[in-house]
């Protein structure tokens, strides 16, 4: 997709890993693809288990020097969502939904590199996506894939279908900030009109993002314009 493609069989992390090149001071664009990872890592400190060969795990890591960073994540699930499919919905902040269920995630780091006039900033966009169905348990509600939806798709076909146009999203990105990216959220936005609850325990009902990202929520004290917080919802 217009840059270096590494696969590896197994990695702690991709995310880790392209954050240690990058303060190791390698800030080439790259793309790194495993089919295992032995630590993977989802936002809030929370771990990521992706299945070898039923997963879609990569990080794509490039210099990016956006006039306002906010919005970012936000940018890169837009695009995600609308490679994938017309099914695939947005969770805010980033999570990929399909029919209430979490189908995939995205965890954005940042590095800064170099000094004086050469400094600059290194963004690792971490993506982890099912892609084959896990069996049943019985103990908890198993996660979406992309087969409920698309029977034939693998990880290679879901990777070719989604690196170019995600390239391309960063590098809108970086020239016009989230507003581009605003209405097209919030088509795909699955809390629009839903009851939800921050975790300050705060409810309200959800009304999409702002031109930055941030989420709107009408509450009983007004509109809250929301940058951080978990929100939960309740099952319909
Ligand atoms: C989340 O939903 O909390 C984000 C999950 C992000 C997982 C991906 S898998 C590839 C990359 N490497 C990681 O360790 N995490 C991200």
């Amino acid at each position: 997709p217009g840059c270096a493609v590494e696969v590896v069989d197994e990695i702690d992390s991709t995310n880790s890993e392209l954050m240690r090149r990058a303060r190791a001071g390698r800030t080439g664009r790259v793309l790194l693809v495993a089919r295992e990872q032995t630590a993977g890592r989802g936002r809030l400190g929370r771990g990521w288990v992706s299945r070898a060969g039923e997963s879609l795990t990569f990080s794509l890591g490039l210099k990016l020097a956006p006039a306002d960073w906010s919005g970012l994540s936000l940018a890169v699930g837009v695009s995600l969502a609308e490679s994938l499919h017309p099914q695939v919905g947005l969770k805010w902040p980033n999570d990929l939904w399909v029919a209430d269920r979490k189908l995939g995630g995205i965890l954005v780091e940042t590095a800064s590199f170099g000094e004086g006039a050469a400094a600059g900033r290194y963004a690792v966009v971490g993506v982890g996506i099912n892609i084959a169905p896990r069996p049943e348990t019985g103990l908890s509600t198993p996660p979406a894939a992309l087969q409920d939806l698309d029977p034939a798709v693998t990880a290679d076909t879901a990777l070719q279908r989604l690196g170019a146009p995600l390239l391309a999203a960063l590098e809108a990105f970086e020239a016009y900030g989230f507003t581009p990216f605003q209405a097209r959220f919030n088509a795909r936005d699955v809390l629009r009109d839903r009851e939800v609850q921050l975790s300050d325990g705060t409810a309200g009902t959800a009304h999409g993002v702002s031109e930055a990202g941030a989420l709107l929520v009408h509450t009983a004290a007004g509109m809250r314009t929301v940058t951080s917080s978990e929100v939960s919802v309740r099952p319909r």
